[in-house]
């Protein structure tokens, strides 16, 4: 039976670059779509960018265009990243398109003739300067808890404590610097307390068969309460001008908040696609759809995904999703993508560094499971796990056969031994493997891909080939195994292609015949059947281009001695300790490193290693760094020297002020062992003078 189904991924924030993290989740959701159109279902597979909101509005405007021009950009941008990576979107979309305006108009309509929604009343952070309320992160203060200064308005990265923006002390705004004022202001309310909701979503959350992972499900049992408990709390849908995003009808200077628009903008993109297709939205959305409906989320979204958005659709007159499939966080080395470490990898730099996609979507695959577990990125075992598999298991098997086939047989096969046990292996382990995908448990389905493939290759050594060639008399044999060999490479490839779609393309041009489809696991190579010559179908991965991938990322460009001049970051120094990859001019040239005259040296009060330096490099004000070299200098032995700074080094927001700049100095691997010792130039350099 031919099933019908839609498959979206969240729809990332038009903000930012797509980046590693990003990658699982769509790496995950390609490999489930593509596995399914290989099985012959309709499945469609749509996206967008998630264009409104507050950090998109000031960006825009700090960079001198208008939102409109940036999130064009920007989509742009994610589109190039999406395309190198293979990931097949059928649609990708916007949500700042007519499509998803006329969807939440709709929605906001039909919920608000039902009765589900509230306009009331509520206090928030004004910025006086600025004229605009502050979304929560937007705001900074000192935490009430522990008292650690400048700390968002909602948890302290400190103690991890979560509280209220109004409970900051001394609050502030992060857009102008001015101390907020308390307002009030009309919002309007998505009645997730109406029983309506609450009694939805508990049937909704217990059905058989679930909706959710365990895990989620546990999660939303927490959100839920108990049956007499009533847990749920309106959800604020509106935001005040100034915002970008869709003016509520009716409610002029009032904007739908971005998550409301979000999910929203699923059905945007893909009435976008029905257009273009002349497909049936209906079909797929209506409440009596028989069509499948799965969204993959990452696991900080489940709440939006997992509550608000079935009881919107529900109550709009639309169907709920079948199935939310949540993933974990991607970490790399064991720990959180550091931009010090240079582990904060976006996908531009990964393709623009030459590496081959197809090897992150195969570690990724190797890696994935049903869970919402986070899951590892280790650089090495990287290398390790695609070199071992890809190369010496899979693609190692059509290159040990092919050259006799070509140089020897005119490129033509003999039929397979269809009783080979390798090849029926193969062919025994593909529903089972299908089920796999089906499941999303792809590490399984990797593992068990390259059981298969070990037992292909004991094949190969088995039967030797290199050593049937030297032997006069055995061209048959040869031959046979040869063909033999390109079979077992042929099933392995339908199995591999969902993860590998382009090797696969170029394995199947190799072995001409036509886009593979799952079936054809079940298949040979007929007798005759003629191969082109092979030409290499993936190379290796060399450590060095990982090294130049982790030093292309690293944001703070650390001196090559791990010299720990600036303040309190051993995290940076860590990602110091590792010796710098090679770099070319144009990456050096991009430190602006000058001479600098120390007009003040100044201890700092409650810094333990830090010195306040005023540095002259020629401009009209002294430049303040905090440099952490107490213990090797006297702040008085300082003052009047030269040295020399990194001019254009990120201006740093620390506890004690800002700092503006670093110095630079030699050291050993700790300071206590090695000493610190400042740079000076010869006599003669002045401040200003370009280092270089
Ligand atoms: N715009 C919202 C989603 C709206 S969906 C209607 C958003 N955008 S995002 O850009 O922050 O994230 C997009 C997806 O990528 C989310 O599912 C998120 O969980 C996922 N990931 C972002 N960083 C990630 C990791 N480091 N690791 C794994 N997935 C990550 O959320
Ligand atoms: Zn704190």
């Amino acid at each position: 039976m031919t099933r019908k189904i839609l498959v979206t991924s969240a729809l990332p924030y038009a903000n930012g670059a797509i980046h590693l993290g990003h990658l699982v989740e769509y790496i995950q959701t390609d490999i489930w779509v593509r596995f399914q159109k290989m099985r012959g279902h309709t499945c469609w597979y749509v996206c967008a960018d998630d264009t409104h909101g507050t950090p998109v509005m000031l960006r825009a405007e700090k960079e001198g265009v208008t939102p409109e021009a940036l999130i064009e950009r920007v989509k742009s941008e994610h589109m190039r990243d999406f395309g190198g990576f293979l990931i097949g979107f059928d649609n990708y979309h916007s949500t700042h398109a007519p499509e998803t305006r006329e969807f939440c108009e709709l929605f906001y309509q039909r919920l608000k003739a039902a009765g589900l929604i509230e306009a009331r009343f509520i206090e928030q952070f004004y910025d006086p300067v600025k004229a605009m309320f502050l979304p929560d992160r937007f705001i900074k203060g000192e935490c009430p808890k522990c008292g650690e200064r400048d700390q968002y308005g909602d948890n302290c990265e400190r103690c991890g404590a979560a509280y209220a923006p109004t409970e900051l002390k001394n609050p502030y705004s992060a857009v102008s610097g001015a101390k907020p004022e308390l307002r009030d202001s009309e919002h309007y309310f998505f009645r997730l307390s109406d029983p309506r909701c609450e009694n939805f979503l508990r049937r909704y959350a217990r059905q058989e068969n679930g909706v959710l992972q365990p895990e989620a499900a546990n999660k939303m049992r927490e959100w839920l309460g108990a049956e007499d408990e009533h847990f749920l709390t309106d959800w604020d849908i509106s935001r005040d001008a100034p915002y970008f995003g869709f003016e509520i009808p009716g409610a002029p200077g009032k904007f739908f908040y971005v998550w409301l628009d979000a999910p929203i903008g699923y059905m945007g993109s893909f009435q976008n696609l029905c257009a273009r297709k002349s497909l049936d939205f209906d079909e797929f959305w209506r409440p009596d759809s028989n069509a499948e409906l799965y969204h993959f989320i990452g696991k900080d979204i489940l709440y939006f995904h997992a509550l608000f958005w079935p009881a919107e659709l529900i109550h709009a007159g639309f169907r709920a999703p079948t199935k939310i499939f949540a993933h974990g966080f991607l970490t790399v080395n064991g720990v959180k993508m550091s931009k010090a470490r240079g582990t904060f990898i976006t996908a531009e730099s990964y393709l623009a560094q030459g590496l081959n996609p197809e090897w992150l979507r195969y570690y990724f695959a190797g890696k994935l499971s049903n869970t919402m577990e986070d899951i590892d990125l280790n650089l090495d075992d990287f290398i390790a796990r695609v070199n071992a598999d890809l190369i010496g298991k899979y693609v190692n098997i059509a290159s040990r056969a092919a050259g006799f086939v070509v140089k020897r047989f005119g490129g033509r096969l003999l039929a397979a031994d269809a009783a080979l046990p390798a090849l029926c292996a193969i062919r025994e382990a593909a529903p089972g493997i299908a089920e796999r995908y089906e499941n999303r448990e792809f590490a399984k389905a990797m593992r068990e891909i390259m059981a298969l493939a070990d037992g292909a290759n004991q094949y190969v050594d088995n039967v030797k080939p290199w050593e049937l060639a030297k032997t006069p008399g055995r061209e048959a044999e040869l031959h046979a195994v040869c063909s033999n060999s390109l079979n077992l490479f042929y099933r392995l490839t339908v199995l591999l292609k969902p993860v590998l779609p382009a090797l696969a393309a170029r394995a199947e041009a190799f072995l001409r015949v036509a886009p593979l489809a799952w079936d054809d696991v079940e298949t040979l190579l007929p007798a005759g059947h003629g191969i082109q010559t092979y030409a290499h179908l993936m190379t290796r991965i060399d450590p060095k281009q990982i090294a130049a991938l982790v030093a292309a990322n690293r944001e703070s460009l650390a001196p090559v001695a791990p010299a720990a001049v600036n303040a309190g970051m051993a995290e940076e120094n860590e990602a110091r300790a590792a010796k710098a990859a090679v770099i070319g001019i144009d990456d050096f040239l991009k430190m602006d490193l000058r001479i600098a005259r120390i007009v003040e040296a100044a201890h700092v009060e409650g810094a333990g290693k830090l010195v306040r330096l005023m540095l002259d490099i020629g401009e009209e004000k002294p430049r303040q760094v905090f440099a952490g070299i107490k213990s090797a200098y006297d702040p008085v032995a300082l003052q009047g020297r030269l040295t020399v700074m990194v001019a254009n080094l990120a201006p740093r927001k620390m506890k004690f002020g800002l700092s503006e700049g670093m110095v630079l100095a030699a050291s050993g691997p700790d300071d206590a062992a090695g000493g610190i010792y400042l740079l000076a130039p010869d006599t003669g350099a002045t401040p200003g003078m370009r280092v270089k």
